[in-house]
């Protein structure tokens, strides 16, 4: 006999008390009330420089006690599993979380069950063929069908004809093809005229108040900012996460080309969002964005200068402090850091801290429990792995 368990519904907020809001907020002056949002969904894409927003993302969150929704032993939640509420660590009916924002497949009738009906949502997006590059390296470690392929350029030899290597039973293929619009939920062996495709556009549409650029970051966050109602001092980062240049490809015409064609559905995607991103723009003012930009790249230089050792992120291997060390993919040590410069004011130590500390040791921080991924850390410490 299955007992049918009884569903409470999510609250419609459950922000903390909020902030006063100072008077700079550009929303003020025309006199609107503007209350910062705390009430998050942030899906979290891959390769596509959300490491960096989770950190703003973790900062806000702790300064304003809000309640995460964290996955269980891990940093997702069962990705590549199509999002279940039952994911979430003590999760139960009725219970309520400000913030979600680690790693999964999105399924929006799922996530809407563990959050008020007031959250907010956002993602980011990427060039595809850029994020098709990133991919491919990043996880080739984790996608069988890559290691058979022939010859020093792997990448090259896959995009002349992917149809000879790909397939989509093999196991993590879903990083090499369409991966943005597997990470949002959908299917991503589809054709982009399969008017699934389309239909999928425009759910997301509609489920997400915005949906950031990879390759316009900073403006990005501006609109956030206003979206979001938050202050210029909630959005200053440092990346993190990255490559060490000299271990990213650059893709010539032809292999882009090749790349988009290959991941059409992520192209048709992006294309859609970039328009309404800068429609978001040309609403929010291109002067005032071009402004904001350069404020916000004046404030993150001052806190680099405040912060960072050094003129910019250095090897994994000469990184100091544990809690700066980024995480590698299997095999490799290519993600740089940052070393925390010796002699900071004590005004901006804990700030610079935090904005430095990676993903990995920020939510151990933050309290959620991570011992699966911290056995993996030390077993590959200890091997030199
Ligand atoms: C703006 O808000 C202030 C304070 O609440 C109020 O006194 C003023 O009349 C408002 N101005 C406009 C144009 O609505
Ligand atoms: C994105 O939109 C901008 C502004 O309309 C346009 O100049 C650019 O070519 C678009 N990029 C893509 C990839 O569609
Ligand atoms: C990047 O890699 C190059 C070549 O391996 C190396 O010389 C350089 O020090 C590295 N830079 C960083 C920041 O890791």
């Amino acid at each position: 006999i299955v007992k049918s368990v009884r569903l409470f519904p999510v609250p419609h907020s459950c922000a903390p008390q909020l902030r006063k809001h100072s008077a700079t907020s550009s929303q003020q002056h025309n006199n609107k009330t503007c209350v910062p949002k705390m009430d998050i969904m942030f899906l979290k894409t891959h390769k596509t420089g959300s490491s960096t927003f989770l950190n703003i993302l973790f900062r806000f969150a702790e300064q304003h006690k809000l309640k995460f929704a964290f996955p269980n032993n891990q940093n997702d939640f069962y990705y590549p599993s199509s999002f279940q509420r039952t994911y979430v660590h003590s999760y139960r009916s009725g219970k309520c979380f400000n913030v979600i924002c680690n790693h999964m497949r999105f399924n929006s009738a799922e996530v809407a069950k563990v959050l008020p009906r007031d959250t907010f949502y956002v993602t980011i997006l990427r060039d595809p063929a850029e994020l098709f590059e990133s991919s491919f390296h990043y996880f080739s470690s984790i996608t069988p069908l890559t290691w058979r392929i022939p010859g020093e350029d792997k990448m090259a030899e896959f995009l002349r004809n992917p149809n000879l290597y790909f397939s989509p039973d093999k196991i993590n293929s879903f990083y090499l093809k369409n991966l943005i619009f597997f990470d949002l939920g959908g299917d991503n062996t589809l054709h982009p005229d399969d008017p699934r495709v389309e239909e999928s556009i425009r759910l997301i549409s509609g489920n997400f108040h915005l949906v950031m650029l990879m390759e316009h970051f900073e403006e990005s966050l501006i609109l956030f900012k206003d979206i979001f109602c938050w202050e210029m001092d909630d959005i200053l980062f440092f990346k993190l996460n990255s490559r060490n240049k000299s271990a990213v490809s650059k893709l010539s015409l032809e292999l882009r080309a090749k790349a988009l064609q290959w991941n059409s559905v992520d192209w048709k995607l992006y294309k859609h969002f970039n328009r309404s991103f800068w429609e978001k723009v040309e609403a929010y003012g291109r002067e005032r964005m071009e402004r904001d930009v350069a404020e916000l790249r004046r404030r993150n230089a001052e806190m680099a200068k405040i912060c960072i050792d050094g003129p910019q992120s250095v090897a994994a291997g000469s990184i100091q402090d544990n809690a700066m060390q980024p995480w590698q993919p299997f095999g490799e040590k290519f993600i740089v850091g940052y070393n925390l410069n010796k002699n900071i004011d004590e005004a901006n130590q804990k700030l610079c801290r935090k904005m430095l500390t990676q993903e990995i040791q920020y939510l151990k921080d933050l309290g959620a429990n991570v011992w699966f991924i911290n056995i993996l850390r030390q077993v590959r410490y200890i091997i030199n792995w």
